[in-house]
């Protein structure tokens, strides 16, 4: 099988409905657009899909403290996720939310199926209840201590700063968010996935290297601890879907939620007359790949799988996991830190320059990344503008003043060239390995490169004497082929750019004729392709 003709479907984590966009959130879809449009670029056939996760406790509670009802407010919440994504050119095939029909139809046949094959198993146990407001305390409105790190003010069901996963009665001195008593335990029926039958054949499938070698150690501690039986029920109230022969028992929102990506794409299928079997049953001709956040291994590494199976379907080819953006060396988040909303940022600066900061930070590593304004802002004005902007806006003055446009019918330096086409094949392993920063590092090299060539060869002098001598003409068309080269390295980075760049070249930017030299060919006057930022920003988060 040429692996090249493989077809892929990418997802991201669905987003929580209950909160904007952060940039924390956009480091994740960044680095899968990143991905998903190098693929594509390579001539892949790529899908790639994400959805709104729209229930459970938080988003009941947010509603409530909105006066306003729960699909209300996730309706809303889902306008402004799907247009922040497609402001910052996240580009998705389809997004779907949690709470549709088809993703309601996908949870009860596979919840049906697994009943049916008996693996889930109904229990009484002991729940802890707030007898303050007379109920079941769900995982969000009980906090404690971590039972394995002793991390305080953790939720009920998993641990932000180890990141186990464990039922709310293992939490440490455990307090209701909504009254701050102690709950006590009431006994209640709930519903569990037999997850121990499948220990075997998930653990053997994170050998098969699904996972990069750090994250699988950490998952090779939990399965060395044993795998318990989950629990995929919630008591009323609880903003979610029934589960099917119970009046008040609904699906805890981590069962649904990984389900939306199969009825995401089963959406997607009937949109777009694709074979929904080829990509979810078997494994042969598809790929399939999730990118998530390091608080979410258990469920996609565990949970996720073991549901899959149980189920017969295709397992996930690869699961990429990122760390956090951090301010303050603290995890950018809603409840607990400081934010930056997606839109906020577009109120002072583009989506590519964001898109390019995120590369120069970002490897297959899963280790945090601070964000810093400053940084930022000498990235953007050093590499973008200094360097490759500069160089296109110098060769091209002189190429529009002295040469209406035209660029030469030879290329001057045909060893430099080659040496960027070379390059090229370096650079395009590293986006197959999501090695973003070294990317960006590469780019920065070769446009010092660039750039020295132009210094050296100084066609500024030979315009002194004569405007029109072809020495002109032949320097500034070899610093226009490199820049096209460099851009061509940046188009999965930097959409926008790329665009303008287009149409300032008058040519499409992709692999397919880029050994081919820019000769004999005119260009458009440059316009701003790209305006550097103000230090003066530097203040705008505090
Ligand atoms: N709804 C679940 C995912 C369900 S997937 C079937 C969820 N939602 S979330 O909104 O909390 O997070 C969505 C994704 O964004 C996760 O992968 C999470 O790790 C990521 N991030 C949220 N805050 C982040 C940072 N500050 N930094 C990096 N990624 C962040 O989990
Ligand atoms: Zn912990």
């Amino acid at each position: 099988m040429n692996m090249i003709k493989k077809k892929m479907l990418v997802t991201c984590a669905l987003p929580y409905a209950n909160g904007p966009i952060h940039i924390g959130h956009l480091y994740e879809h960044i680095q899968a657009d990143i991905w998903v449009r190098y693929n594509r670029m390579i001539g892949k056939k790529v899908f790639f899909i994400c959805a709104d996760d729209t229930h459970g406790t938080p988003i009941m509670l947010k509603s409530k403290e909105m006066n306003i009802s729960p699909k209300i407010l996730i309706n809303n919440i889902f306008k402004e996720h799907c247009l922040d994504f497609l402001n910052f050119n996240i580009s998705y095939d389809n997004y779907g939310s949690t709470d549709s029909k088809e993703n309601f139809n996908c949870l009860k046949k596979i919840f049906l199926y697994l009943n049916k094959k008996k693996y889930i198993i109904k229990k009484k146990i002991l729940q802890l209840y707030d007898l303050k407001e007379k109920m079941f305390l769900p995982d969000r409105l009980i906090k404690g201590n971590c039972p394995k790190c002793n991390k305080k003010n953790q939720y009920g069901d998993h641990c932000e700063k180890c990141g186990c996963v464990y039922e709310a009665l293992e939490l440490l001195n455990p307090k209701s968010v909504l009254s701050g008593i102690k709950p006590i335990l009431k006994k209640s029926t709930h519903l569990f996935f037999n997850l121990p039958l499948f220990e075997k054949k998930i653990k053997n499938w994170i050998d098969s290297g699904v996972l990069h070698k750090t994250i699988k150690n950490k998952v090779k501690e939990w399965f060395k601890k044993g795998l318990k039986k989950w629990d995929i029920s919630r008591d009323s109230p609880y903003f979610g879907f029934k589960i099917p022969g119970y009046k008040k028992k609904y699906f805890y929102v981590w069962m649904d939620a990984p389900i939306c990506y199969i009825s995401t794409f089963k959406n997607l299928c009937k949109k777009k007359n694709i074979i929904f079997d080829k990509f979810w049953k078997h494994n042969k001709t598809t790929d399939l790949y999730h990118f998530i956040g390091k608080d979410i291994i258990y469920f996609h590494s565990v949970f996720w799988p073991a549901i899959l199976e149980g189920i017969k379907f295709r397992k996930p080819t690869k699961i990429f996991v990122h760390g956090y953006v951090t301010l303050n060396k603290k995890k950018m988040s809603k409840s607990k830190n400081k934010l930056i909303k997606a839109r906020t940022w577009l109120k002072y600066f583009d989506s590519d320059s964001l898109r390019y900061y995120f590369s120069s930070k970002s490897s297959s590593l899963s280790n945090d990344i601070e964000f810093n304004i400053q940084e930022f802002i000498y990235l953007i004005n050093s590499n973008i503008v200094n360097k490759i902007i500069n160089l296109a806006s110098r060769c091209s003055s002189f190429i529009n003043n002295n040469f209406n446009g035209m660029l030469s019918k030879s290329l001057l330096d045909k060893n430099l060239y080659n040496l960027f086409l070379k390059k090229t094949k370096k650079i395009l392993i590293l986006f197959q390995k999501r090695e973003l920063s070294s990317i960006v590092r590469i780019i920065t090299k070769y446009s010092d490169i660039a750039n020295n060539y132009i210094n050296k060869k100084c066609p500024w002098n030979y315009s002194k004497i004569n405007k029109y001598n072809e020495k002109i003409q032949l320097i500034c068309t070899m610093g226009i082929n490199l820049f096209r080269l460099l851009m061509i390295w940046l188009s999965p980075i930097m959409p926008d750019l790329i665009s303008r760049t287009e149409n300032f070249l008058k040519i499409k930017l992709s692999l397919k004729e880029y050994k081919n030299p820019l000769i004999n060919h005119k260009i458009s006057i440059f316009n701003h392709l790209y305006n550097r930022i103000s230090i003066s920003y530097i203040n705008i988060f505090k």
